[in-house]
C-alpha cells in the first residue's frame, strides 16, 4: 500500500467522526454535528502545524472510550497532517508549560479543514496537570470525553467529574472550566454560534 495522502486520511477522519456521533451521540450532539451528518463539505489545504503534545497523543489509548477506537486510530493516523493549534499566549495568563502540554485542531469550521460558516467540529486534549480556569464563550459548546477523566465545571452546578463517553454542554455565555490535574484529557468538541475563532473571556 502506497503513502496515504493528506486528503485521503482527512476524509477517513471525517469519516469515522461521522459514524462515531450517528453510533453514540445524543440530540444535541446530532444538531451540533449537522455538517457532519448531512452531506458534502467542502475541503481546503490547511498547512499542517506540529504541537509538542501531539506526539503523547498514543498515550490516551490507555484510557479510551473503546467504541472510540476507530475514530482514535483515524485521528493518530491525520494527526501529522493537522494544524495543532492553542488559543492562548502567557498575555492571557497561560504559562509555557501550560501552552506545550495542550492543544486543538479543527477538522471542520471556518478555516477548514471542511467548511463551515456556523459549526465547529474537531479534537481538543489536555495532558495531566493543568487547569483551563473558567471562560465563557459565545457560541454554544459541547465536549464529548473520548478518553481520559477531568472535574468539569459548568454554571452554577457542582464540579462532576466526566470520564469516556461523558458528553458537557456548555450554552452559550456560560462560564465553564477543567480541572485536568489528575489525568490528561481528550474531546471531540461540537461549537455553534457566531465568533467561533474568538477568544474566550476569563474571569477578572
Ligand atoms: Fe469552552
Amino acid at each position: 500500500m502506497g503513502k496515504m495522502t493528506a486528503e485521503t486520511l482527512q476524509a477517513n477522519l471525517l469519516e469515522a467522526m461521522a459514524d462515531f456521533v450517528r453510533t453514540g451521540g445524543d440530540d444535541n450532539i446530532h444538531r451540533l454535528a449537522a455538517p457532519l451528518l448531512n452531506g458534502e463539505l467542502e475541503r481546503i489545504e490547511v498547512q499542517p502545524k506540529d504541537h509538542p503534545a501531539a506526539p503523547h497523543l498514543p498515550g490516551m489509548q490507555d484510557c479510551l472510550l473503546p467504541t472510540a477506537q476507530s475514530l482514535f486510530q483515524a485521528l493518530l493516523a491525520a494527526s501529522p497532517t493537522l494544524a495543532w493549534q492553542v488559543s492562548y499566549n502567557v498575555d492571557d495568563g497561560f504559562d509555557e508549560e501550560y501552552l506545550r502540554r495542550y492543544a486543538w485542531c479543527d477538522v471542520i469550521g471556518p478555516h477548514g479543514i471542511y467548511l463551515s460558516d456556523e459549526y465547529r467540529i474537531g479534537f481538543g486534549y489536555w495532558r495531566e496537570g493543568l487547569f483551563y480556569p473558567p471562560h465563557a464563550h459565545e457560541p454554544e459548546e459541547i465536549y464529548w470525553v473520548i478518553g481520559g477523566t477531568g472535574l468539569f465545571t459548568s454554571g452554577d452546578a457542582p464540579p462532576a467529574y466526566k470520564g469516556p463517553g461523558s458528553i458537557v454542554h456548555h450554552e452559550p455565555g456560560v462560564w465553564h472550566s477543567i480541572d485536568m490535574s489528575e489525568s490528561s484529557v481528550l474531546v471531540v468538541f461540537l461549537w455553534k454560534g457566531r465568533n467561533l475563532h474568538k477568544r474566550s473571556a476569563f474571569e477578572a
